[in-house]
């Protein structure tokens, strides 16, 4: 178990392009599982290939417990890997794959023995043990990659994607395979490579927002999900998206209002120097009832998507084109004219020109 610590770690390819990575300051705290999420390109990989020793870093240190692992090479930094393409040894049985690492080490053949059957059991592979991996299914294969990581009892796991091949319910099942391993027994301190900001929220410790190989926000699931820092992560986490209009700040009656095309959203908060504000609010806070004195939008249903629990009405407003989502139940139907409540409290206020919160 051990803390991950990157301090001022940038990444540039080649002279010319954008750095990939830029100062990036980091702690992973002893047992924690954080999650590196952005869209592709970001910079994850990137990231993790440099905790890992598999890329240099052009800048920056990177710390494992109280190691300087800087210049060590990847094989002496007790850490295990799980990639997406789970580069499985193919010619080797399922037992010699996840006993490779530990060989390696020379442990003697009874105790490799007796870890090997402990985490195949654990991962519900035990009865394939014989088999090689193209005799798996994807699903099979990926618990191969991940118990091979997690026979080595490394101090640091770092995972790349691992579920990104696999069909949305397995996903969902070695998603909860994955956080059980992590609460198991002795946490061992995690670094989470996704796109998938499901993923992301539901597997996290600690969220770390990327984008453009800079990092945005660091929060746990629910500061990120109630607390956007700027618009990109507001968008990025919630489906479907948050909706987003675009206002002037202007003062009435002793108020400052977001007013828009079809609506005036009392603020409740200085916005200082910023006369553009963009308006962010979930397609679950806008509401079809609400107190007489609530602000609200008028709008007309253009479809409506029945989700089973929950429904979808995608409406035509002044705005522009807005998502509700309501309870299964809701009357509403496509050519409905409706009201719009937008609770004050639910809005989340944005500098137009820089997109940062207020
Ligand atoms: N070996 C490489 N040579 C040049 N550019 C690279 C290399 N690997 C990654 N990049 C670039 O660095 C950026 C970040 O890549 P990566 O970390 O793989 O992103 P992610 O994993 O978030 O999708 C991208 O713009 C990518 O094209
Ligand atoms: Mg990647």
């Amino acid at each position: 178990m051990s803390e991950v610590r990157l301090t001022g770690v940038s990444k540039r390819y080649d002279a010319v392009s954008r750095p990939a990575l830029e100062s990036l300051d980091l702690t992973i705290p002893n047992g924690e599982l954080a999650v590196l999420v952005g869209p592709s390109g970001c910079g994850k990989s990137t990231t993790l290939r440099i905790v890992a020793g598999l890329e240099e870093a052009s800048t920056g240190k990177v710390f494992i417990g109280d190691t300087n692992v800087t210049n060590i090479p990847p094989a002496n930094r007790d850490i295990a890997m799980v990639f997406q393409s789970y580069a499985l040894y193919p010619h080797m049985s399922v037992f010699d794959n996840l006993a490779f690492a530990l060989r390696i080490q020379k442990c003697d053949e009874k105790e490799i023995r007796e870890r090997v059957q402990q985490v195949a059991r654990s991962l519900s592979i035990d009865d394939y043990l014989e088999r090689k991996p193209k005799a798996l299914s994807g699903g099979q294969r990926q618990r191969v990659a991940i118990g091979r990581a997690v026979v080595r009892n490394p101090k640091v796991f770092l995972f790349d994607e691992p579920l990104s091949n696999l069909d949305a319910k397995l996903r969902g099942e070695m998603r909860k395979e994955i956080a059980r391993i992590h609460n198991s027994s002795d946490h061992t301190t995690s670094l989470y490579v996704t796109h998938d900001q499901i993923e992301a929220m539901t597997l996290a410790d600690r969220i770390v927002v990327l984008k453009d190989g800079l990092v945005q926000q660091v929060g746990s699931p629910i500061e990120i999900y109630d607390n956007p820092e700027n618009r990109f992560v507001a968008g990025f986490f919630g489906t479907p998206a948050m909706n987003f209009l675009t206002a002037d700040a202007i003062q009435k009656n002793d108020t400052l209002h977001a007013s828009g095309e079809g609506f005036s959203l009392p603020l409740g908060k200085e916005v200082g120097a910023c006369d553009r504000v963009t308006v962010g609010i979930r397609p679950e806070s806008i509401s079809l009832h609400g107190e007489s004195d609530a602000p609200t939008m008028k709008a007309s249903v253009h479809l409506r998507e029945v989700l089973g629990a929950e429904v979808l009405l995608h409406v035509d407003s002044p705005a522009g084109e807005l998502t509700v989502r309501t309870e299964a139940h809701a009357e509403a139907r496509e050519g409905d004219n409706l009201t719009l409540y937008l609770p004050t409290d639910k809005l989340h206020i944005f500098d137009a020109a820089s997109e940062n919160r207020i």
